[in-house]
């Protein structure tokens, strides 16, 4: 191991909480989290044990894209609060040492925002604030957009990610704008020095209210190709393709470090793309070119996933490992790697990669355990520490999230899907709204999110999977997670050593070891997690034995079941360790 390897970073020894306000507290009953609601639960926050916490968008939007769309980056959205109680909410997380990083979103703003105004009139100084073109004539294409001029195309063949073209036309300027998600998130046009000026101030503005770092928003699309080429392999026509680590990229990207970065921000960057070319990772990564401390690919977040929403993939464990190992590796001795399963964006992971029927409670504290004992830092979506689960979504109604209802509804309106109906199984499996039900803190009624209505239904399920009594149960999800975060602080191989897999191509445990050694330690921690609803027997005989290895965390809480190769003490024998349906356990020896 190379001494940049070690490296010491605090970001590399923290884990993270992700809040979407939205769904996270309502403190005043309009059914709408906001932030008094989360000041009311950074104490809630500080006894799970959390470092740092990542805010999504607070500010000002009209909300097009739940605050993903931004009117005013300086202000505060009304639903949410105000400035000085977003101030609050930074003293008390700062007072109780929890880091807090903001969400930066500057691949596009809100077509309210005033730079767009402004250039929708052409301006002075912001015509090209964002990506305007002349649209094509329509022969020359097999289709034509519905919104544009009679007899115009849009300017190229881009399909937005949320639906429909990449492009409006505007009637008062009488061009098109590029936008890859709504049709109210214009694209910023980075090639412009004004925009990136703008956006680094704006950035400078909140490091300089004390801010921690931020999480960047698809920042891997700011730079877009000459010509805006079009790609027919590309299912959004050149979109993804063309515009994912684009021409500029790193030199927006190294600019913004030098510019504003600094090494003691935790800095992590969402990078869209089926595929994330590991070169280009590790130049986002190495702190001698772009310099962020991580970086969020999709990679597993596609294995179970078609092009559209209401198509589905099958996904196996070897695949899910590959993408693991490839990404340690890959990143080995530049980078460092943030590890995730769910998000705001995602299912909830215990329901897509678990069981959240009999075996909820183990597959959760499994994936939990994998999170926390691979290296890299772990994000824990809210929810996720006491198990939340898939919403069962019955009818188009109960769906709030342009990237579910605008496909789809395309997609019907067009003839190619039947109905929501016909798809209804895939589309509740994956919609991004799973992430967004409320947050479950009790058994009262709306789980105790809100006193009036809540903005998106909240899970049934809250009167059996909520915080209160996760909290009053020893055994619960929610105390077991709370374990996970502490082995962090006390265990440094838990942090730093090297990860080795075992086994790669079996589809149902995933084993492996994690090694630091150095003139001051010696130790080795024996990850076994059984990814099925059956009894598996692992070999380990010829891989790692131990007579003094201890069971430093196990989700049956029971130190073993006597035959398994571990006595109840833990001890790690030669031979097979059994493993029970969705069984967890880490050892630790000093070598
Ligand atoms: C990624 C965000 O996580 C997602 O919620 C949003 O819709 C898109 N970027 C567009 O900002």
């Amino acid at each position: 191991m190379s001494e940049r390897d070690i490296e010491r970073r605090w970001w590399k020894e923290a884990v993270v909480y992700q809040i979407y306000p939205r769904s996270f507290n309502d403190s005043d009953g309009d059914g709408i989290g906001d932030i008094p609601g989360i000041v009311e639960k950074v104490e809630y926050l500080d006894d799970l044990g959390v470092d740092v916490v990542w805010l999504c968008p607070v500010y000002d939007s009209p909300n097009a894209d739940n605050g993903y769309d931004i009117r005013d980056y300086r202000a505060i959205m009304d639903e949410f609060g105000t400035m000085a109680d977003w101030e609050t909410l930074l003293d008390e997380l700062h007072a109780r040492d929890i880091k807090l990083i903001m969400d930066l979103v500057v691949n596009h703003t809100s077509d309210e925002h005033e730079w767009f105004v402004r250039s929708r009139v052409e301006e002075e100084g912001y015509e090209d604030f964002y990506w305007w073109r002349e649209g094509r004539d329509a022969d020359e294409v097999s289709w034509s957009a519905k919104e544009g001029p009679e007899g115009e195309a849009p300017p190229n063949a881009w399909k937005s990610f949320f639906g429909g073209p990449a492009w409006a036309y505007d009637d008062g300027r009488e061009e098109w704008y590029l936008h890859l998600f709504d049709v109210k998130q214009p694209d910023l046009n980075w090639e412009n020095p004004r925009v990136r000026d703008e956006v680094f101030d704006m950035m400078e503005w909140w490091f300089d209210k004390g801010i921690d770092g931020f999480r960047m928003d698809v920042i891997n699309l700011v730079s877009k190709p000459d010509g805006l080429p079009n790609d027919p392999e590309d299912p959004f026509g050149g979109a993804m393709s063309q515009s994912t680590n684009g021409p500029r990229i790193h030199e927006f990207l190294s600019e913004m470090s030098e510019r504003v970065l600094d090494d003691e921000y935790l800095t992590v960057g969402e990078m869209l793309g089926p595929e994330m070319p590991m070169a280009h990772a590790r130049r986002y990564l190495d702190p001698d070119e772009d310099g962020l401390s991580m970086l969020f690919h999709f990679e597993h977040m596609l294995l179970d996933r078609g092009d559209a929403i209401w198509e589905r993939g099958e996904w196996a464990l070897s695949d899910l490992k590959a993408v693991f190992n490839r990404w340690d590796e890959g990143l080995e001795e530049v980078g460092w790697n943030s590890l995730y399963l769910n998000n705001h964006d995602q299912p909830r992971m215990v329901s897509r990669f678990g069981n959240d029927g009999e075996y909820r409670r183990e597959s959760a504290k499994l994936l939990g355990t994998l999170l926390h004992t691979l290296r890299g830092t772990p994000y824990i979506y809210q929810g996720e520490e006491l198990g939340m689960t898939n919403y069962p979504f019955d009818s188009l109604d109960e769906f709030r999230d342009v990237d579910t209802l605008n496909p789809l509804r395309n997609a019907i309106a067009d003839g190619d899907v039947e109905s929501f109906d016909a798809v209804k199984e895939v589309v509740r499996a994956n919609s991004r709204d799973n992430a967004r039900t409320p947050v479950q803190w009790s058994s009262d009624p709306n789980a105790g999110f809100t006193d009036g209505e809540p903005w998106i239904p909240v899970n049934p399920n809250y009167e059996e999977v909520n915080i209160e009594s996760e909290r009053r149960d020893d055994d619960s999800v929610w105390h077991y997670y709370r374990d996970l975060i502490s082995l962090r602080s006390e265990y440094d191989v838990v942090v730093y050593g090297e990860y080795d897999p075992l086994f790669p191509d079996d589809d149902t445990v995933w084993v492996y070891t994690r090694t630091l050694t150095g003139e001051e330690s010696d130790e080795q921690l024996l990850v076994a997690l059984n990814f099925s609803d059956d009894e598996v027997a692992v070999g380990l005989s010829e891989v790692v034995t131990s007579d003094h290895a201890t069971l430093l965390i196990g989700n049956y809480g029971d130190g073993g079941d006597g035959d398994a190769g571990a006595d109840a003490e833990g001890e790690l024998a030669a031979g097979d360790l059994h493993l029970r349906p969705w069984e967890a356990r880490v050892y630790h020896h000093e070598r």
